[in-house]
């Protein structure tokens, strides 16, 4: 087994037997770059939510493990995923968010369509052999689920759906498809990414750290992750009375059966798509990895289109924002502590507990991932 499989090893064994992986997994160059190669570039990556490229010429970047994108809806109503690294030289043609008609790169103006055809290039016309016709931004598989779309780097990867039933049985009842996706919050991260995903699989930590926000209404003792085997975890954070619906903000998701209001859905599909549901609202963390200590986190709240259009809820929804941000800065403190820790010759693997089944999950599909 190649070295840094070796260093996810001892979460391979069973449950009951493992232990979390080596710190020379979050602390090594050379296991993140294996991890972009081999996890990263044949997974399915989630880069946008539909919403956000609603209407033909709707464009959003996203750079992720090195690879300026950007998602486009085009013409005919397709959405693609194109690199935006100019055929030229490499100057990315475009930044942020925006509606256009092409994207033109401002280095020296060769002009793309929204296919990622090449449409013009001033300039060019003495360059001798340039067939412009056969220029274009190279183009990513993708696809969309749920609300989302996906792109892949890799032209074998099983089709997205093939492997996500059983997450989108368990999710069907909040049709996170509908929801309108808000501004991100943005925090750069100067951590392992797997140190995030960790934090975001376990709510045994609501009790520790999260003692004056969560813990009230989702007790760290209540929570549990569904037994799953495949490339997703499904972690149930039931409220604290039993039959009590959770404290909302916002109008519950239409539709949603009373039964299921009183609980937090925690969902992770791997290896960087997490969200989280409530009943009026759910987060979309996305993951932007960088380097093996550093990645940007982009918080998306995605909430009800008539919540999101209606003037009355401005002020629940900043509260919302401001709830959301309290808690992640909780979680800054941890995560970036942890990163410290696991720096250290004496840090070794440590005991999972029964409610950290979810993070076992994880570790075991990251190491097949690495392990091939
Ligand atoms: S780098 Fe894009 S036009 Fe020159
Ligand atoms: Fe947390």
């Amino acid at each position: 087994m190649r070295k840094s499989a070796h260093a996810l090893e001892p979460a391979t064994a069973a449950w009951g037997g493992a232990r979390t992986p080596s710190p020379e997994a979050y602390r090594r160059r050379d296991v993140y770059e294996r991890e972009v190669e081999r996890v990263f570039r044949r997974s399915w990556i989630a880069v946008a939510r539909v919403d956000q490229v609603a209407r033909p010429g709707d464009y959003a970047t996203i750079d992720v493990f090195g690879e300026p994108l950007v998602v486009v809806r085009d013409r005919e109503n397709e959405i693609r995923v194109l690199s935006r690294v100019c055929r030229h030289r490499a100057m990315p043609v475009a930044q942020g968010c925006g509606n256009r008609h092409s994207l033109q790169c401002p280095y020296h103006l060769w002009t793309y369509g929204l296919d990622g055809r090449l449409l013009g290039a001033p300039g060019m016309e003495l360059a001798d052999g340039f067939d412009r016709a056969s220029v274009r931004l190279p183009a990513l598989r993708s696809d969309t689920w749920e609300g989302w779309v996906f792109a892949t780097f890799d032209p074998d990867a099983r089709p997205l759906a093939h492997d996500l039933g059983p997450l989108a049985r368990a999710i069907a009842p909040w049709r996170v498809g509908e929801l309108r996706t808000l501004e991100p919050l943005v925090y750069e991260s100067p951590w392992n990414w797997k140190v995030m995903v960790e934090n975001f699989m376990e709510s045994y930590h609501h009790a520790g750290i999260h003692g004056d926000t969560l813990q009230p209404s989702f007790p760290a003792e209540r929570t549990w992750a569904e037994d799953a085997d495949g490339p997703f975890a499904i972690l149930h954070n039931p409220v604290r009375a039993a039959g009590t619906p959770m404290p909302a903000l916002l109008p519950s998701i239409d539709g949603l059966p009373e039964e299921r209001r009183g609980e937090l859905l925690v969902c992770a599909a791997f290896p960087l798509h997490l969200f989280a549901i409530a009943s009026d609202h759910m987060l979309w963390y996305r993951i932007e990895p960088r380097a093996y200590d550093h990645f940007t986190l982009r918080i998306f709240p995605c909430v009800p289109v008539a919540a999101a259009e209606d003037p009355a809820l401005r002020e629940r929804i900043a509260a919302l924002r401001s709830f959301v941000d309290l808690v992640h800065c909780q979680d800054i403190r941890v995560c970036e502590a942890v990163q410290a820790g696991l720096g250290s010759r004496l840090a070794a693997p440590g005991h999972y507990s029964h409610l950290e089944k979810a993070l076992w999950q994880f570790h075991r599909w990251l190491a097949a991932r690495l392990a091939h």
